[in-house]
């Protein structure tokens, strides 16, 4: 079965064909940073806007990628949340009117299980069961996952996501959104051990997080340092670098609690924060020494993108849910309640 996917929840438009037999055919994506830039974050009504201008011209690109004809298409799965209920409203207006002239069956995906099923386009991709950490600009969860829609959630932030609190970082070192590859090209340039950033809530048992704390730190580390004069730019790159080692530390101590906690061998990360390199290496080192694998997949997967929303589809396409006629996005949605899909 031919799946068109299409992912309009936040402040990227991306679209892609995904063949449960071929696999992934085509993907497209555009990025409206340079649009929110101007206003320091997403503005969601330009965001909305911006969305519609988009996704037609892009479904369009991927038909002309892939050589395949509407008639070729089985199923449209769209993002029906969590999200910015105006962007949600884009995709899921546009997917659910494709389907229905089409006469095809149409889903309505979780942007969330979108991520975390990601890898899976990989080759050599996860089995279920395993642990995954979820690390977006608005989420960071570790989940026990036996299943599509099978999910236990183990841990997860009390405050700030993990992105959240890159981007507020950057924000405050004067870097552009999004903070979280800004912090980390600069932490290249940075010293280790100059700044020593708290790793928040390690030291109690527990797999819950904690980053507001952190963005206080890197405030207040900033102000003292314009206090005293010492704010140029290897001075931010060394803040970036004790930034980005404190969320790297925090979330690989709790990955591998986790890991010991139910002895599973499996790790996968998904989200745009699964992208950061620094993190990928201590994960990939502590995973050795617990005997377990590390799964991620190619950075354009693990941010937006067409191809998760397809692919997530297309598996409960497969398992036989449909969505309704009705066009109902769902902006706050807990993961833990989606519908599980039957182990055969
Ligand atoms: O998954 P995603 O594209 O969108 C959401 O669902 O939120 O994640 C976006 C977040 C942003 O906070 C961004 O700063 C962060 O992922 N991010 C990164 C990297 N690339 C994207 N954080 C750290 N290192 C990166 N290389
Ligand atoms: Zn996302």
């Amino acid at each position: 079965m031919i799946v068109l996917g299409i992912e309009t929840s936040c402040d990227e438009t991306g679209i892609a064909l995904y063949d449960s037999g071929r696999g992934l055919l085509a993907d497209a994506l555009y990025s409206q940073i340079s649009m929110h830039n101007d206003y320091g974050g997403v503005v969601p009504e330009l965001a909305s806007r911006d969305h519609v201008r988009r996704v037609i011209p892009l479904i369009l690109k991927v038909l002309r990628q892939s050589g395949i004809e509407k008639s070729d298409i089985g199923a449209v799965a769209f993002t029906k949340g969590p999200g910015l209920v105006g962007a949600l409203m884009v995709g899921a207006c546009t997917g659910r009117a494709l389907a229905w002239a089409w006469g095809v069956p149409a889903i309505g995906v979780h942007h969330m299980e979108g991520h975390l099923l990601a890898p899976m386009l990989e080759e050599n991709p996860p089995a279920f069961p395993f642990l995954a950490l979820l690390v977006s600009g608005g989420h960071t969860q570790l989940v026990q996952v036996d299943g599509i829609g099978h999910y236990a959630l183990l841990g997860e932030s009390l405050d700030d996501a993990a992105g959240e609190a890159f981007d507020k970082a950057a924000a405050m070192l004067g870097l552009n959104y999004p903070g979280g590859p800004a912090i980390s090209k600069l932490a290249v340039q940075g010293v280790t051990g100059r700044f020593r950033f708290p790793r928040p809530m390690t030291d109690r048992p527990g797999l819950d997080f904690s980053f507001s704390g952190l963005k206080t730190f890197t405030l207040n580390t900033v102000a003292r340092c314009q206090q005293e004069g010492c704010f140029n730019d290897q001075d931010k790159a060394d803040i970036a670098r004790a930034f980005e080692e404190a969320v790297v530390d925090t979330l690989t101590l709790k990955c591998r609690r986790a890991l010991r906690q139910t002895n599973m061998k499996q790790l996968v990360i998904a989200g745009g924060v699964s992208a950061n390199q620094p993190l990928r290496q201590a994960l990939e080192a502590m995973v050795t020494k617990e005997q377990a694998t590390l799964y991620y997949a190619r950075p354009a997967l693990c941010t937006d993108n067409g191809a998760m929303i397809a692919f997530a589809g297309c598996q409960r396409l497969l398992a036989g849910q449909r969505e309704t006629l009705a066009v109902a996005p769902e902006p706050r949605w807990p993961m833990e309640t989606l519908e599980p899909v039957n182990r055969s």
